[in-house]
């Protein structure tokens, strides 16, 4: 199978392409990025006007399969992350059961084939049944699928636990994802500790909660130089943490959240639970060192944390619905919106932060890259095109984003797997 992207302007940070070409795939692999190519194929799609970028990998995402299949499952999430730019999908283990078996894990993969337009590539826990207690079978995971490890949603608390899980993560060569809260700080908070809680009258979650376990695992990853992976880091002080890290050469990366980029603490004053969200949204203070670490390259990594919640859990009230925010189909166009279209952020850093690192994070040599022999796997962007967040056109079974009705100035055009196009989906 032979299809021909034509005059697409192909951007790819990590192999430093910025520029019109046609690219050829043959048999799910790029095979030829040259400016015109003119050979007999089955099928010619013209992208001009359309940037074609390294296809997006969403680091962090919960597609609730299996036990919460109300919220979500592998089947919609996958459609939802298509539709968003995403080719493929990290999911973490926080599901029922937990996948901390390589049964679970198997069942996920095997699932996801059958399925998924885009890849999906399971995250096992770290403790079994995230409980923090004995660790999980890590090597059976990892030889059953598992691509990371995280307790997500959980911290491993015992210190001695978690360097031990970090010393067989670095054997086994996959990343561990921390979740860095210090539960007793957070324990009935229901957003960010400070002026709007106090205005509400709501429990807060200080920013210490994160910041005392960012501080552990930077410690645990010097002093034992072993890496560990920050997730969803959301204050200024984990940002001065991480700044410190990584003047010290400490094996430390770290993600950020579009929602922690984008929004702040003052949302809440609507009292909407579509706005909750662990860790919490902070303040203007929090998301400028966010950005700014962003643009630094000391976060590497935008990551949707996709927690997906059915609308009557939500309809809960502010203090009873659970954490999340439905990421997959708004992080990209707002983001283009939001930080490329205004000048603050370059393509080339978003797609850097959403496919180039990431891959290389997993250590996925065919991916997060557009180069002869790599898996053809692309996101197609239209910086003109409007994006409109719809309930009629949202893929994901839950439809708790803050962002529902909203309108975004840039749009996922197309997004191809393996050299299929997923979407929009064509008969
Ligand atoms: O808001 C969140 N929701 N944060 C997490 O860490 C977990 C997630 C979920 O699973 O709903």
């Amino acid at each position: 199978m032979k299809l021909l992207l034509k005059k697409g302007w192909v951007l790819d940070p990590g192999e430093k392409i910025d520029g019109q070409f046609d690219l050829l795939v043959v048999d799910g692999k790029i095979a030829e990025i040259k400016p015109e190519i003119d050979i007999p194929v089955d099928k010619i799609i013209e992208v001009s006007g359309l940037i074609v970028a390294p296809g997006f990998i969403d680091l962090h995402a919960h597609l609730r399969e299996p036990g919460f299949e109300h919220k979500e499952t592998i089947a919609s999430g996958s459609r939802a992350a298509a539709r968003g730019g995403f080719t493929t999908v990290c999911c973490m283990p926080n599901t029922n059961p937990v996948n901390d078996s390589p049964e679970i894990t198997r069942f996920i993969k095997a699932k996801a084939e059958k399925e998924s337009p885009v890849n999906v590539l399971p995250i096992a826990a770290v403790t079994k049944n995230q409980k923090g207690q004995e660790l999980a079978p890590l090597s059976e995971l990892v030889a059953a699928g598992a691509v990371a490890f995280s307790d997500d949603g959980q911290p491993v608390y015992n210190s001695a636990l978690m360097k031990q899980a970090m010393e067989k993560a670095a054997e086994l060569n996959v990343p561990i994802i921390d979740h860095c809260e210090e539960k007793t700080l957070a324990l009935t908070g229901v957003i960010n500790e400070g002026r709007v809680s106090r205005l509400l009258g709501v429990e807060g979650i200080p920013a210490a909660a994160e910041e005392i376990m960012v501080a552990r695992d930077i410690i645990l990853a010097k002093n034992f130089n072993l890496p560990v992976h920050l997730a969803h880091l959301s204050t200024k002080g984990s940002v001065e943490l991480l700044r410190w890290a990584k003047e010290n050469r400490v094996p430390v990366s770290a993600e950020v959240t579009p929602h922690h980029l984008l929004l702040t603490e003052e949302a809440l004053l609507s009292r909407d639970p579509n706005y909750k969200v662990n860790p919490p949204l902070r303040t203007e203070e929090d998301v400028k060192a966010l950005r700014q670490a962003l643009k630094e390259g000391l976060i590497e990594v935008i990551a949707t944390d996709h927690a997906p919640h059915a609308e009557d859990e939500k309809k809960l009230g502010l203090e009873k619905a659970p954490f999340g925010i439905n990421g997959l189909e708004t992080a990209v166009p707002a983001l283009l919106d939001k930080l490329v279209r205004t000048g603050e952020f370059s393509l080339n850093r978003l797609i850097e932060a959403l496919s180039v690192v990431p891959a290389r994070l997993l250590r996925l040599q065919n991916k997060g890259r557009i180069k002869p022999g790599a898996d053809a796997d692309l996101t197609l962007l239209d910086l003109k095109g409007v994006t409109s967040i719809t309930r009629e056109t949202f893929q994901s079974k839950s439809l708790n984003t803050p962002y529902l009705g909203s309108q975004f100035q840039g749009t996922v055009a197309m997004t191809i797997v393996n050299g299929r196009v997923v979407y929009p989906v064509l008969d």
